[in-house]
């Protein structure tokens, strides 16, 4: 089995989708340790609990720095023996404490076509740049924000009557397949 922690600040739907997959023994080799999160009310922290996934919630301003912040989540990968990273919707750059002691372990999910639209509100980003296509690409980390050497992407229409909330979901259903048949290859 090998353990893997995921990271994330807000809803936690790729996160719950993971942790399906995870129990319903589609990712058969994987255990997920906890949930980690930097948000007190996320709602991904009700997800887990209904997952009856263990969870750590740390918010970076009760530390004294990024490192403090960063050191204490290692020691608790570290007693958990945590062997991978997978950021589901974590809203932080990974600072280089936890970026050294998981070197090509970090894993990511942007909802573009990299290296399109980086950072926040790519989906908007792609919905008001008049592009017929975007879709969600699966990275790993390294300490730019969604520079990290691309692993697999994969493409949606934007159609010209689409809300924005229709292609978020659009976006959504494809991250949905691609992170889980990511995990299982790279993750091995
Ligand atoms: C996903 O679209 C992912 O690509 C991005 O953050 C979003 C998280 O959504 N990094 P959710 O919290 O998993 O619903």
């Amino acid at each position: 089995m090998i353990k893997v922690a995921i990271f994330a600040s807000g809803s936690g739907s790729n996160f719950e989708n993971i942790v399906r997959q995870v129990q319903n023994g589609i990712l058969s080799h994987i255990e997920i340790s906890a949930l980690y999160t930097d948000h007190n009310d996320a709602y991904c922290i009700d997800r887990a609990k209904a997952l009856g996934i263990k969870v750590h919630i740390n918010e970076p301003k009760d530390f004294e720095s990024k490192s403090q912040y960063e050191k204490h989540l290692l020691t608790l990968l570290s007693e958990e023996g945590v062997q991978w990273i997978i950021l589901a919707g974590y809203m932080r750059l990974i600072g280089q404490d936890i970026l050294n002691a998981f070197p090509h372990k970090i894993l990511n999910i942007h909802p573009s076509l990299l290296p399109k639209f980086k950072g926040i509100d790519a989906i908007g980003q792609a919905y008001r740049s008049g592009d017929i296509v975007t879709g969600s690409t699966v990275h790993y980390v390294d300490s730019g924000m969604d520079t990290g050497e691309i692993i697999e992407q994969r493409q949606c229409d934007i159609k010209t009557d689409d809300t924005k909330e229709d292609l978020e979901e659009r976006v959504k259903q494809l991250e949905y397949e691609l992170y889980p048949s990511v995990i299982a290859k790279i993750i091995q």
